[in-house]
């Protein structure tokens, strides 16, 4: 075991792992954040993805080593009493884009990392973006849906 320091939702968190240790099983065994989800476990769903340095990653390929000094946002992150709803949340919300929710926390992950680099992305920007994730209920439309409508919120709270 090796103690480590890492950079979860703005807070850093010490504890104690493995070096063969997947920054899912970290996020959801070691420190209960279970909104990030364990699917294939073999990079081949989405369902675990997490926001690191900005980039979507998939957590289950990642080793917590790899993620030191790095700025971790799990889907965890992105809301809290004060402030409510993360914009891309509350659009998957009102436009429907879930079903049975296993994909979606790595839904908005994907789409948080897109929309914070570029905000107004177009249709086929939002469908490569979304390539390396699954999801087995919705066909998909109302998920592409979803992130614009979380586009159009991010660009009218920028410009107001
Ligand atoms: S659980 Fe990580 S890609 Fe499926
Ligand atoms: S909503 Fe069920 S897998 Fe996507």
């Amino acid at each position: 075991m090796q103690e480590i320091e890492l950079q979860i939702n703005g807070r850093k968190q010490r504890l104690f792992i493995e070096t063969r240790d997947s920054l899912n099983f970290v996020l959801r065994e070691r420190l209960g954040l279970t909104g990030t989800k364990k699917g294939c476990e073999t990079g081949g769903c989405g369902s675990c993805t997490v926001v690191v340095d900005g980039m979507a990653v998939y957590s289950c390929m990642m080793y917590a080593m790899q993620a030191l000094g790095k700025n971790i946002v799990t889907i965890e992150g992105l809301s809290n009493p004060e402030k409510g709803l993360d914009p891309v949340q509350q659009a998957f919300m009102e436009a429907g884009g879930l079903q049975c929710g296993f994909c979606t926390p790595g839904f908005i992950m994907s789409a948080k990392a897109l929309l914070n680099s570029n905000p107004d992305p177009t249709q086929d920007e939002i469908k490569n973006s979304l390539v390396g994730n699954l999801c087995r209920c919705t066909g998909y439309v109302k998920i592409f849906e979803a992130i614009r409508l979380a586009s159009q919120a991010i660009r009218s709270s920028s410009s107001s």
